[in-house]
C-alpha cells in the first residue's frame, strides 16, 4: 500500500467546491428510477442516461470530483465507442466503483440486514483498478425501529466495512466507508444521533482493529436527521448543528474528508443541510456531498428518456451540481435556486 497516494486521491475526492456523483444504482434501483419517469430500463437506456451526465463538461470538470459506478457501467462504452470511464477521466474526475453486492437478511436478527460481497473481492478490485477505478464504495444499512438496531447488526456490518476497506487499500484503491442509518422510520433526530453515534464508533473501532489507514479513506455517513415518518421534523439549523457535533465526537481528524449520502432527502434539503454545516466553519475535515438521488432526480425528470432532452437534462444536472458545490463551501443561498444553470 502506498498511503501517500491513497491520501492524495482521498483529498482530491473531497477537494474544495467538489463532491461525488453516486451513479451506482444497481439494476433493480435504476429500474425503479426509470419506472418513475416512464423509461424502460435497458442496457442502452442506462448507458444513454449516464453518458448524458458524464458528458456534462462544466459539471464534471468544476463541481464533481469523482463518480461512483455500478459494475455494468464501468465496462460500458459511450454511443461513439469511448469507454464511459474515459469520459469521466477526460473531464478531470476520478472513476470509482460500488463493490458491495447488496444486502441480505441477517440470520438471527429479524428485520436487519448484512451487506455481502467480500468473497473474491481482492480479485475484483484488481480488475477494477486496471480499468481505471481509484476508489470504491461499500454500503452497510442500519434501520431504526422498535428493538433495532441490534448490537449484532452494528457489529457485523462494521466488521464487513473494515474487511472491505482493508482489501481496498491493499489494492491501492481508496475505500468510501458508508455506514448508512436509514431515515425511513418515525424516530426523532435525537434517536438518529444516538444510533448513528453507536454505528460510527463501532465502525472506527473495527477499522482500527483491521489496520485500515484512516488517512487513506473517505467516510460517507448519513446526516443526523428526523425519520421521514416522524411528526417532529428538525430544522435545517438543528440538523446542521447535531450532525457536526456527532461527527466531531466520532470521526478522527485523520480522515481526509467526509461526503454525505442524501438518503431520500429532497434536493433542496440535502443542499440546505450541507450549506448550513459548512457555514458553521471550524471543521477538522472537508464536508461535501456524495449524492445519488439529490443530484439526479432533476436531470432524470428533465431527460425522461428522450434524446431531444439531453441538453436540458445536462443543464438540470449542472445546476444541482453547482448548488451542492456552493453548499460544500457554505456559499449557497435559496435565491440561486431560481437562476438558470450557467
Ligand atoms: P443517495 O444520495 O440517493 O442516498 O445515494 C447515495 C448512495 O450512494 C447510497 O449508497
Amino acid at each position: 500500500m502506498n498511503l501517500a497516494d491513497l491520501n492524495k486521491i482521498a483529498r482530491a475526492m473531497t477537494a474544495t467546491g467538489k463532491g461525488l456523483l453516486a451513479a451506482d444504482e444497481s439494476g433493480g434501483t435504476i429500474k425503479k428510477r426509470f419506472d418513475a419517469i416512464g423509461v424502460e430500463s435497458t442496457e442502452a437506456s442506462r448507458r444513454d442516461y449516464r453518458e448524458m451526465m458524464f458528458r456534462s463538461t462544466e459539471a464534471m470538470s468544476k463541481f464533481i470530483s469523482g463518480v461512483i459506478l455500478y459494475d455494468e457501467t464501468i465496462w460500458q462504452n459511450a454511443a461513439d465507442g469511448t469507454p464511459l470511464v474515459r469520459l469521466i477521466e477526460q473531464a478531470g474526475a476520478i472513476p470509482g466503483i460500488k463493490v458491495d453486492e447488496g444486502t441480505q437478511a441477517l440470520p438471527g436478527c429479524p428485520g436487519e440486514l448484512i451487506t455481502s460481497g467480500l468473497d473474491k473481492l481482492a480479485e475484483r478490485l484488481a480488475k477494477y483498478y486496471e480499468r481505471g477505478a481509484r476508489f470504491a464504495k461499500w454500503r452497510a444499512v442500519i434501520d431504526i425501529g422498535s428493538g433495532i438496531p441490534s448490537m449484532t447488526a452494528i457489529h457485523v456490518n462494521a466488521h464487513a466495512l473494515a474487511r472491505y476497506a482493508a482489501l481496498c487499500q491493499a489494492a491501492q484503491i481508496v475505500p468510501i466507508v458508508e455506514p448508512e442509518v436509514l431515515m425511513d422510520g418515525d424516530h426523532d433526530i435525537d434517536r438518529c444521533v444516538e444510533v448513528t453515534t453507536r454505528v460510527l464508533n463501532k465502525t472506527f473501532q473495527e477499522l482500527r482493529v483491521q489496520r485500515v489507514a484512516l488517512e487513506g479513506m473517505v467516510l460517507k455517513p448519513n446526516m443526523a436527521i428526523s425519520g421521514k415518518k416522524s411528526k417532529t421534523q428538525a430544522s435545517v439549523q438543528e440538523v446542521a448543528e447535531k450532525t457536526v457535533r456527532m461527527l466531531k465526537n466520532c470521526v478522527p481528524a485523520a480522515v481526509p474528508g467526509i461526503a454525505f449520502l442524501s438518503g431520500g432527502q429532497s434536493d433542496a434539503d440535502a443542499t440546505a443541510h450541507l450549506d448550513a454545516m459548512n457555514r458553521m466553519g471550524g471543521l477538522p475535515w472537508p464536508l461535501t456531498f456524495s449524492y445519488g438521488r439529490a443530484l439526479q432526480a432533476a436531470p432524470q425528470q428533465t431527460w425522461a428518456g428522450l434524446a431531444a432532452n439531453v441538453g436540458a437534462g445536462q443543464q438540470a444536472f449542472t445546476h444541482r451540481a453547482r448548488m451542492n458545490s456552493l453548499a460544500s463551501k457554505g456559499e449557497w443561498t435559496t435565491d440561486l435556486e431560481t437562476e438558470k444553470a450557467a
